[in-house]
Formats: C-alpha cells, sequence, structure tokens
C-alpha cells in the first residue's frame, strides 16, 4: 500500500501545493473584505497575531501527523492514539473533518463558479456579446449549477492525476501565475483615483476595534479557514512529503506565503472600494457600514470595473481569473482528504473514486443551490465558523496530549536533526498542549453567546 502512494517530488512542489491549498478565496475576497468591514488595520493586526500564534501551531500538528503516518486524518488519528478508546475518537475527528472539508468544497465550488462566470461575462462584453454578459452575471439558477459543474469538473480533472503529476504540477504553474496576476492588479489599482483613502484605511488601526470579542472571532475564523486547517487537508499534503525535509521551516513558509497573499490581497481590494467610491459607486450602507462581502465583489468592483470603459473589462477578467485560480488550488486540497480516505482505507482505484466522490460533492452543491436562502449561509457558519476551530482544537489535544512527545521528536528529527535545541521545540510542545486549546476554546465559547 505504502508503495503506492504519491509523493510530492520537491520542496517547491510542497509549498506551492500547500499554499496553494491556504492561498483562495479566503485570502483574496474573505480577508480584504472582512478586514474592509471591521475596521482595517484592527483586523490586520489581530489576524496577523491569530495566525502566528494559533494557526501555525495547528498547522504543525496536522503536518507532524501526517508525516508520521503517511497516510489519511483517519488512519492517522488512530495510529497516534495511546488507547483504542481514544482511536475511536481519532477516528471520528477523522471522519467529520471529511465530511466537514467536503461541505466546504461544496459551498466553495458555488462561489468559484461565480466567479468564472463573471470573468467570461466581461469577455463577453469585451467580444460585443451584451446579452450573454447579462445573463452570466445575474446568477440565474441554470447559470448556477452549470458553472459550478464546469468548476468541479476541474477539480476532478486535476485530482484524478495524483499527487505528483496533477495537485503537485498543477499547483506549480498556478500558484507563480496567482502572484504576478496579483501583484499587477494591485500595482494597477493604486494609480487609480481614490485608491489611497482606502490605503488608509487599510493601514491605519482602530485599536478599540481590535479588542472587540466579534471581531477577534472574526479573525480566528478567518485564520483558521485561511491555513485550511481541521479537516485534514494539511494533515493529507503533510503525509505526502518526504522523510528528507524539515517540516518546521516548510510549516512556516506555507504560514508565510498564506498570510503575505492575504496582506497582499486587501492592498488590492480596499483601495479598488475607495476608487470605486471616488468614481461615484455606493459602498456604505445608509447606517454608515460598509456593505456586505458579497456585494462588495460581485456589485462595487464589477461597477467600478465598468467606469473604466475598456480598461475596466481586462482589469475585470484578470481579477476574475485571478479569484477562479485561488479557488482552484484551494478546492483541488478538499477533495483529496476525501478521495485518499476512499483509495487507503476502501482500496478504491484513484480514478474511480474521485469521480464517485467528486460526482457526490457535485450533488450536494446542487441541492444547496436549489434551497440557497436556507442551505447556503448555514453550511459557510457550521462548517468555517464553528466545525473548523473545533476540529482544530482535537488535533492539539491529539498533538499535545494524547501523541507521545518522543515520537513527535522523532518525526521532527528526520528532515532536521538538531531540532531539539531549536526555538521551535522549546516552545510548540507546550504551546499546543496549553495554549491553543485554551485560547480556541475560549473564542469559542464566546462565538457561542455572542
Ligand atoms: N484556505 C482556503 C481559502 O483560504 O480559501 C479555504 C480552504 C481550503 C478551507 C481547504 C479548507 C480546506 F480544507
Amino acid at each position: 500500500m505504502a508503495a503506492a502512494r504519491g509523493e510530492f517530488s520537491s520542496r517547491f512542489g510542497f509549498v506551492m501545493a500547500a499554499a496553494g491549498s491556504a492561498v483562495g478565496l479566503g485570502n483574496i475576497w474573505g480577508f480584504p473584505t472582512q478586514a474592509a468591514s471591521n475596521g482595517g488595520a484592527a483586523f490586520l493586526l489581530v489576524y496577523l497575531v491569530l495566525a502566528f500564534t494559533l494557526a501555525y501551531p495547528v498547522l504543525m500538528a496536522e503536518l507532524i501527523i501526517g508525516r508520521f503516518a503517511h497516510s489519511n486524518a483517519v488512519n492517522a488519528l488512530r495510529r497516534i492514539s495511546p488507547t483504542p478508546a481514544s482511536g475511536r475518537v481519532g477516528v471520528s475527528v477523522g471522519v467529520v473533518g471529511i465530511v466537514v472539508a467536503s461541505l466546504i468544497l461544496s459551498f466553495y465550488a458555488i462561489v468559484a463558479g461565480w466567479m468564472i462566470a463573471f470573468g467570461l461575462s466581461s469577455g463577453a462584453n469585451l467580444l460585443g456579446m451584451n446579452a450573454l454578459a447579462d445573463w452570466l452575471t445575474s446568477f440565474s439558477l441554470s447559470g448556477n449549477l452549470l458553472f459550478m459543474g464546469i468548476f468541479m469538473l476541474m477539480t476532478i480533472g486535476i485530482i484524478s492525476a495524483g499527487v505528483g503529476g496533477g495537485i503537485e504540477r498543477w499547483s506549480a504553474r498556478l500558484m507563480p501565475l496567482l502572484l504576478i496576476t496579483l501583484v499587477s492588479l494591485v500595482a494597477y489599482v493604486l494609480t487609480l483615483e481614490g485608491a489611497m483613502d482606502g490605503l488608509k484605511v487599510y493601514l491605519l488601526p482602530d485599536f478599540e476595534r481590535a479588542l472587540s470579542p466579534k471581531l477577534i472571532i472574526a479573525a480566528l475564523g478567518s485564520a483558521f479557514f485561511s491555513l485550511s486547517l481541521g479537516v485534514g487537508t494539511m494533515l493529507i499534503y503533510g503525509s505526502y512529503i518526504s522523510d528528507r525535509e524539515n517540516l518546521t521551516a516548510l510549516g512556516g513558509l506555507v504560514t508565510l506565503v498564506d498570510i503575505s497573499i492575504a496582506v497582499t490581497a486587501g492592498f488590492l481590494v480596499l483601495p479598488a472600494m475607495y476608487a470605486a467610491l471616488a468614481s461615484g459607486v455606493q459602498i456604505f450602507t445608509e447606517g454608515g457600514a460598509l456593505i456586505s462581502e458579497d456585494t462588495l465583489i460581485f456589485t462595487v468592483l464589477p461597477e467600478l470595473f465598468s467606469t473604466m470603459g475598456l480598461a475596466g473589462l481586462i482589469v475585470s477578467i484578470t481579477f476574475f481569473f485571478l479569484m477562479s485560480i485561488a479557488a482552484l488550488t484551494s478546492s483541488i486540497s478538499m477533495l483529496e482528504v476525501p478521495v485518499a480516505f476512499a483509495i487507503e482505507e476502501y482500496g478504491l482505484a484513484r480514478k474511480k473514486a474521485v469521480f464517485i466522490i467528486g460526482g457526490l460533492i457535485a450533488v450536494a452543491s446542487a441541492v444547496i443551490l436549489l434551497n440557497f436562502d436556507t442551505l447556503f449561509g448555514l453550511v459557510v457558519t457550521v462548517t468555517t465558523r464553528y466545525a473548523q476551530p473545533l476540529l482544530g482544537l482535537c488535533f492539539c489535544i491529539f498533538a499535545g496530549w494524547l501523541w507521545r512527545r518522543d515520537a513527535i521528536l522523532q518525526e521532527l528529527k528526520k528532515g532536521n536533526p538538531e531540532v531539539a535545541q531549536g526555538v521551535f521545540w522549546k516552545i510548540w510542545p507546550w504551546y499546543i498542549r496549553f495554549v491553543c486549546p485554551v485560547i480556541i476554546a475560549a473564542i469559542f465559547v464566546q462565538s457561542l453567546w455572542g
């Protein structure tokens, strides 16, 4: 079995794949729009602190467990459990993670479908096909189903090619493209009138807001979602890392790339909003608050683009292309979670597993689309606001309390023989045991009352 498992062929391949999973709509849409509605730099500050102090340690827990077991989360958590009873808990955590990853993909594919449709709409406008362009941005049920389906097919296509030929190859192609596109867009948007006002909002912190419980909960959810934590994605990617690699450095690099891209996306989205304001587009509600996150992307930005004539169409195509790539490198990591499980635990062939599971998730997306008002928000909230931090908490308990500390050290030593003398080993075991669980639990309890 072990011989049939895929492995990332290079450090670059792993970092691109894991950063590709981490960098998604959460970074380019979620983070900047949340920052925009939660006091700009105040949110940025809390997010940075939480990402380094809470999300990075949990990411490391997933990577270490994954590489130790070289298998999916269910089997890995069972293996590191000291007793049969904790093994059963581990199996349940792994299974819940698989369900949550699949549910996240089911709503993610819908949003990604909108990104593709909006990009194509600008293309249609460019070609003078205005009726088609209007239909593409009308959120019609048929359009939503069609583009969700197309996005799922792309995800399925990549995952069916396996770890090296699918995940690694495509992440290594798409991530540099994403970076170039993002930086070019930032450079362009910063030249627009009004952009500097957005920059000010982004960079001047409002400390009173930074300490509000609502903001901290939003930032924690955002940090967990952004690093793809809790659902076994990073664990499964960790399981494909070679034993020669230095895990602490790789995890740090992935966190750094993820945060840098979220922060850079803030330099795009906030200035763009204020540029839109300067060109007469409404960005505040009557009560003076910023309009909601989805309106920002699907109304404000398109309106801004439309004030810019031909250049606007090109910028719009580029922007939605960027969003679609970000979504794709993340969605492949979500689909890999149930697929790896089906291959390893039930002996299914990869292609068969991918088509069956991908098909089922597409059906779940269709059900959400057919009951959009009741289901969409519910699935997003349950999976990202509650399940991800709670599962993250379980990973802390497994890595901090249940797994033998010397086994963890042996695993880390494989690619980094001096790890016991370094800062990481002085802080992390204690951190993942006490600090992370207590803070995640406290924030979670707060959120239930909030
Ligand atoms: N990290 C992705 C984003 O920021 O959009 C979302 C994500 C990917 C969540 C993979 C969960 C996951 F398993």
